[in-house]
């Protein structure tokens, strides 16, 4: 008999492909091809299985940073056609745009041309970097030195329907979501109100002065009317591709995002669509950071020790009315919280209603503990 059916989270293997060059110029650590989808239900049904094929391989390349596709299907025997043999290609061709590659020279050639052709689309909102992995190795580990040169810029991107070339770029990239994200769902392209962040690795080629971009992962946001004259935001999807995973590149896309809010007068507030708990996390963990550095926010909801001169001195649990004369400030959160207070403080950072009193609540349990 023989087991003719497979698991179609480990048949689908996905790659990131760079150019040769680019390839050759990572470091030991670095693997972008050859990972698997947490999720196919969306694609080949609930149980995630395939049935028809022995040693089923689904190999289904994306060139870095263009995302041009690339399926080839590949197993070492298939059962007679019958109508209970499934369609590997046909079926994920449908979630996939139309006309990718099935020639794999056709498809490298093509990685060689686009990885110094592709550059993002938007407007560039956010960047950070992260030193190069690669300098153990080459010149740069025989000297020890470690120049700003060589390192990885991360850059952030932000879209809408109407930056050219986004339509075609969200359509490659929108995999990711049925993928990655349980529940995920594909969103309806000519609805307006959406805005996007793209998150891209900015990589210089050594030796020479190109500067190539792969795509790490991204956002997208949906506005709605917010009384009276502003907008909400609300993210939706949110998806790191998982080479990137577990780096911090998420926490940076979050960031970003939360920046972008900030600078925008017609922003009201940041809001999630029913988030996944890894997410969960992450946010919380950012907005825990933001808050715990933010001097004026900890100084009145902790208070502080003001001095006579009016100086705010240090917050912390210290005498009543601690050495030296001064007037401890009550703390704003209490327990009991200023109601007006913390309100006050949600509108000014943009954080929406529920998630910021539970930010209250922990900045509360730190001091208790
Ligand atoms: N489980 C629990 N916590 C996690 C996980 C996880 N799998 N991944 C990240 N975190 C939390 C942790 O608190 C982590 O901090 P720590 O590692 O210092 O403890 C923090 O997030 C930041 O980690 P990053 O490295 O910045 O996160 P990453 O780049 O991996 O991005 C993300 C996290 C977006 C969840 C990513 O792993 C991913 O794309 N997963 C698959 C898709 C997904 O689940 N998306 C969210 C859906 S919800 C929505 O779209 C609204």
């Amino acid at each position: 008999m023989g087991d003719w059916t497979a698991d179609s989270n480990e048949a689908l293997t996905l790659s990131l492909v760079r150019s040769k060059a680019d390839q050759e110029a990572l470091g030991e650590d670095e693997s972008y091809e050859e990972f698997h989808p947490t999720f196919t239900y969306p694609i080949y049904g609930d149980d995630e299985k395939i049935y028809g094929y022995k040693d089923l391989l689904i190999d289904l390349r994306l060139a870095s940073g263009s995302l041009t596709q690339y399926l080839n299907v590949q197993y070492s025997e298939k059962l007679p056609s019958s109508s209970t043999v499934d369609d590997v290609e046909g079926t994920l061709a449908k979630y996939i745009p139309e006309g990718y590659y099935t020639d794999e020279t056709e498809f490298e050639k093509r990685v060689e041309e686009d990885a110094t052709s592709f550059k993002p689309c938007g407007e560039l909102i956010y960047s950070y970097t992260r030193p190069s992995p690669s300098k153990g190795k080459g010149k740069g580990a025989a000297t020890g030195k470690a120049t700003a040169e060589d390192d990885i810029v991360y850059e952030v991107y932000h879209m809408t329907w109407d930056t050219p070339g986004f339509r075609e770029y969200h359509r490659k990239m929108q995999l990711f979501i049925l993928l990655y994200i349980e529940a995920g769902s594909y969103i309806v392209e000519d609805e307006d109100s959406w805005e996007f962040v793209v998150l891209f690795e900015k990589r210089k080629r050594p030796g020479s002065d190109i500067s190539t971009y792969h795509f790490v992962g991204y956002s997208s946001l949906y506005g709605f009317y917010h009384f009276p004259e502003k907008t909400r935001l609300r993210l939706s999807q949110f998806v790191i591709a998982a080479p990137y995973q577990k780096k911090g590149h998420g926490s940076q896309l979050y960031k970003a995002i939360y920046q972008y809010v900030l600078s925008k007068p017609n922003i009201a507030e940041l809001t999630v669509e029913d988030p996944a708990e890894a997410f969960e996390d992450l946010r919380d963990k950012n907005d825990m950071e933001m808050l715990q550095n933010h001097e004026q926010f900890i100084s009145e909801a902790y208070g502080s020790l003001k001095s006579a001169g009016g100086r705010v001195g240090g917050v912390g649990r210290a005498g009543r009315s601690g050495r030296g004369g001064g007037a401890l400030v009550k703390g704003k959160i209490g327990p009991p919280a200023d109601k007006t207070w913390v309100e006050k403080w949600r509108k000014d950072l943009k954080i929406a209603g529920r998630q910021f009193h539970r930010l209250i609540e922990m900045l509360i349990l730190l001091r208790l503990d």
